[in-house]
């Protein structure tokens, strides 16, 4: 039943109940008119601490799509998160306003703070580099949409693997699908936090290498995806210099990868995919932007409780 809850971290839901949303979002991206005003008189408020494109815009394009209404704030010097407002008391406030809220915030565990005093369901949009479990809901609806399945992928990670939430939330979430192998492909300043490796590769038994160069595996990968390598991450301007050109993914490169591989990127992509990849069948980040919108639509409604 997940009517009432909050959606903090990849693991919070069974894969019963994931799949559940992925039903749900099938059905509605087969039928959209079906949909289209089961949320009539319902509020989504949007509590974005950070900037964000794909995340807040999916999620009202959602709550508009299934016929209800969208508050919130996307700059948080237009709230009164300005005067020192704690996340608790603003949650409360607009607990007493709408009826669902989806927060992004730029510190980790915030989005969890703010479930423990919301009378209303809580959905974390991203934490600082922690979690991003609705970008992970995305990744899966896109993986199960194109590739037909969520097991026995090799699945490649590019690019800084450390800080990034929304590889921290899929490998999470794809360890828990049988014979899934991950090949983990950044620079050692960029290499998985040793939580995630101990206590979800490690721990379950999850075939895993680590590598610098992705020409070494590109032709072993069935999946792609990549990531922003952050510039303002590294210690020094050298040690940028010389590994970002390693992850720019650029056709030679692709020739290289399987026909049905697929590149996947949470976006905003800054230059690791170069533009010609857009242009290969196999470069499906925009299709996986708008899965998202649909996988947002499901949770809404499954976490609203609304037929
Ligand atoms: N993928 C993602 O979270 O994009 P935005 O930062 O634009 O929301």
């Amino acid at each position: 039943m997940l009517k009432g809850r909050h959606l903090i971290d990849s693991m919070d839901f069974t894969k019963d109940e994931m799949k559940e949303i992925f039903d749900l979002s099938r059905d509605i991206i087969d039928k959209p008119e079906a949909f289209a005003h089961i949320c009539d008189g319902k509020l989504l408020a949007t509590l974005f601490y950070e900037p964000s494109t794909r995340t807040r815009f999916s999620f009202e394009a959602a709550m508009l799509r299934l016929g209800g209404q969208v508050i919130g704030f996307s700059e948080p010097n237009s709230s009164s998160a300005s005067k020192g407002e704690s996340v608790a008391d603003t949650i409360r406030t607009v607990g007493c306003y709408a009826d669902i809220a989806v927060m992004r915030h730029p510190k980790e565990g915030a989005p969890k703070v703010a479930s423990m005093y919301s009378s209303i369901p809580v959905i974390n949009a991203g934490d600082g580099g922690h979690q991003h479990p609705t970008q992970m809901l995305t990744d899966l609806l896109t993986i199960q949409s194109i590739k037909g399945k969520l097991t026995n992928h090799t699945i490649g990670l590019c690019g800084d693997l450390k800080f990034g939430r929304t590889v921290h939330s899929l490998i999470k979430a794809m360890s828990r699908y049988e014979g899934n192998k991950f090949v983990l492909i950044s620079p050692k300043e960029l290499r998985i936090p040793e939580y995630i490796k101990n206590e979800i590769l490690v721990k379950n038994n999850i075939e895993v290498i680590e590598v610098e160069r992705i020409e070494d595996v590109m032709e072993t990968l069935d999946i792609l995806y990549m990531t922003r390598v952050q510039r303002e991450r590294f210690f020094n301007e050298e040690d940028y210099i010389r590994l970002k050109d390693s992850y720019i993914l650029d056709g030679e490169k692709m020739k290289k990868a399987k026909k049905d591989m697929i590149v996947l990127h949470p976006l905003p992509r800054v230059n690791e995919i170069s533009y010609e990849v857009d242009n290969d069948p196999r470069g499906c980040y925009f299709a996986q932007a708008k899965y998202g919108m649909f996988a947002r639509m499901a949770l809404i409604a499954k976490l609203l409780g609304v037929k």
